[in-house]
C-alpha cells in the first residue's frame, strides 16, 4: 500500500488526544486509557526507522500533510464494486460522514469531492480479489513520491509477525484489526519502532464478508461504537475497511482458503460488509452513529453544507 496525498481542498481535521478524565466503566475503554501510559514507557529501539520526505510526513507520532497536523479519518471503496454512475453519490456520502480521506481508485472525483486518496499499487490488494490495485508503475509515471505505509505480515500475529516483516524501514507499519485489545498490541509494538510513527489502523473491520452456506455476518453496534470511539479519543488515524463493501458484479466473487480447516469457501455476489452504507448504497444506523461519534469526539461541523462543485 502507498498513500497518495491530494492537497487540494482543505479539510477538517484535528488530532485529539486521549481524554485523562474518562470514566471509561467498560474494559475496551480502560484498555486505551492504560495504552497512553503504556506509549510513554515505550522505548523505541530503531535508529533507521522509516521517514518520509513527501508532502505528507510525520513527527512525534502525527501526521502533517504539507506542515499542517492532519488525522487520516478514511474508508474503503472498491470501484470495480460500485456502478460509475453512482461513485459521486458515495464518495459525498463518505465526507459527510466525517471521512477526509478515501481509499482507492477515483481519483479526480476525490479531487472534486475534495478527499484524499489512499492509493493501493498493485499487483496485489487482498480485498477478496484476484490481484487488484492500479499498476505501480503508475507511480513512476506520475512522478508521485509519496510515503508509503503497510499493514502487510502483522496483522492478526501480534506475537512473531512484526518482527518477521520490518518494513518499517521503507514503509511507515500500520495495523489491522477489529478488536481494540489486539489493536492495542499491535500499536504498542509500532510505537516501539519509533517514536515519531503516528498509530494508524489500515483496515479498522466495521464488519465483513459473507461465504456461501454462512449466515450474513453482522459486527455488532455496539461493539463497532465501542471500538471506533476509543479509537477515535486515542488520536490514532484509521480507514474504516469496508466504508463501503457493494457488489462483486458477474464472476468476480471470489474465494477465500481456511487455513485452520483446509477448506475452500467461495464468498458471495455481495459484497455489503455490514458497512456504514449498505450494498445499495444506503446510509445505515451503522452509518449515523459513525458520523456522530467522529462528530462529537474529532470534528466539530461536518461538511454537510459545504458547496461541492
Ligand atoms: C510530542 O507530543 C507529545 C504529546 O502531544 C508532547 O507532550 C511532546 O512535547 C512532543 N514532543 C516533542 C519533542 O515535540
Ligand atoms: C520493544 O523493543 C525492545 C527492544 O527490541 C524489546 O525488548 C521489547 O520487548 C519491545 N517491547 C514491545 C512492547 O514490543
Ligand atoms: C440517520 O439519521 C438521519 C438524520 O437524523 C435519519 O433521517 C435517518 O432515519 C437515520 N437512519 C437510520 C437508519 O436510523
Amino acid at each position: 500500500m502507498s498513500y497518495l496525498t491530494w492537497t487540494l481542498l482543505a479539510m477538517l481535521c484535528c488530532i485529539s488526544t486521549i481524554d485523562g478524565e474518562t470514566n471509561a466503566r467498560n474494559n475496551e475503554l480502560d484498555l486505551v486509557r492504560d495504552e497512553r501510559f503504556l506509549l510513554d514507557d515505550v522505548t523505541f529501539h530503531d535508529p533507521q526507522a522509516y521517514v518520509s520526505t513527501g508532502s505528507l510526513t510525520f513527527k512525534n507520532r502525527t501526521f502533517y500533510l504539507d506542515g499542517q497536523p492532519i488525522r487520516i479519518l478514511s474508508g474503503s471503496i472498491h470501484y470495480f464494486r460500485v456502478p460509475e454512475y453512482y461513485w459521486r453519490d458515495r464518495l459525498l456520502k463518505m465526507k459527510a460522514g466525517g471521512l477526509n480521506s478515501i481509499q482507492m481508485k477515483f481519483i479526480q472525483l476525490a479531487h472534486n469531492v475534495g478527499l484524499h486518496v489512499i492509493f493501493r499499487p498493485g499487483p496485489y490488494i487482498c480485498g477478496e480479489w484476484d490481484l487488484g490495485g492500479l499498476p505501480s508503475l503508475e507511480l513512476q509515471s506520475n512522478g508521485i513520491e509519496e510515503m508509503f505505509f503497510t499493514s502487510d505480515g502483522y496483522y492478526n500475529d501480534i506475537d512473531t509477525g512484526m518482527d518477521r516483516a520490518p518494513f518499517y524501514k521503507e514503509a511507515l507499519p500500520t495495523a489491522n484489526f477489529d478488536k481494540l485489545s489486539q489493536g492495542i498490541e499491535l500499536f504498542r509494538k509500532i510505537a516501539n519502532l519509533s517514536q515519531d510513527f503516528p498509530l494508524m489502523v489500515t483496515e479498522y473491520w466495521a464488519g465483513w464478508f459473507d461465504q456461501w452456506g454462512g449466515k450474513h455476518q453482522i459486527y455488532d453496534i455496539q461493539d463497532h461504537e465501542t471500538t471506533v470511539s476509543a479509537l477515535l479519543k486515542t488520536g490514532a488515524s484509521m480507514n474504516f475497511y469496508m466504508y463501503h463493501g457493494g457488489t462483486n458484479f458477474g464472476f468476480t466473487s471470489g474465494a477465500n482458503w481456511i487455513l485452520d480447516t483446509s477448506t475452500y469457501v467461495s464468498d458471495v455476489t455481495s459484497y455489503d460488509y455490514d458497512a456504514p452504507l449498505s450494498e445499495a448504497g444506503d446510509m445505515t444506523l451503522k452509518y449515523n452513529s459513525t458520523r456522530n461519534l467522529i462528530q462529537s469526539l474529532v470534528l466539530s461541523m461536518l461538511p454537510l453544507n459545504q458547496h461541492i462543485n
